[in-house]
């Protein structure tokens, strides 16, 4: 059989869109961009909350993804009812934010709606912690969560498209 070359949507979630999830999606479509399968996914970010929409990534989060070879860019926006209804991924960091999306969604929801670290072999089901009030330190920490947690989270999808 063929496999299929359809496009699946990924929306990674947090609560600002400035920190956790423009990373991951940085580091998701890095990481699927390395493996040839760049057009095989449609990479987005938002957040629960509206307080920083229009804002760019915070330079913590640009600086962590640059000393790992990724450049961040866009700007804040909030997450809306229609990103939780239509086919596709949509990928929470923490349970707080989980929380609010499965509220979010309808009843006709189509979107498969997961926890961020339910991809992390290390510490499944924890949350991706909020770096915006830390040091440095918390954005490197946020950082390999996240990469081992794309990691994964892009070897099921390649598995179950047959995009490999
Ligand atoms: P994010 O981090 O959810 O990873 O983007 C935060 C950004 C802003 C705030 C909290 C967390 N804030 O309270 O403004």
């Amino acid at each position: 059989m063929t496999p299929s070359k359809a496009v699946t949507p990924v929306l990674f979630v947090c609560l600002g869109n400035i920190c956790r999830s423009p990373l991951a999606e940085g580091v998701f479509a890095h990481l699927a961009a390395q493996r040839g399968m760049a057009d095989r996914f449609a990479v987005d970010s938002a957040g629960t909350a509206g307080y920083h929409v229009g804002e760019g990534v915070d330079r913590r989060s640009r600086a962590v993804a640059a000393a790992h070879g990724i450049r961040l860019e866009g700007a804040a926006r909030q997450v809306s009812a229609a990103d939780v209804d239509r086919p596709g991924v949509v990928v929470a960091m923490d349970a707080s934010n989980l929380r609010f999306l499965k509220g979010l969604a309808s009843k006709r929801s189509r979107a498969e709606i997961v926890l961020m670290r339910d991809y992390d072999a290390v510490e499944p089901g924890a949350g991706v912690p909020d770096p915006y009030y830390g040091g440095p330190g918390g954005f490197e920490e946020v950082y390999e969560i996240i990469e081992r947690s794309c990691r994964a989270l892009l070897d099921e999808l390649a598995k179950r498209t047959g995009a490999e």
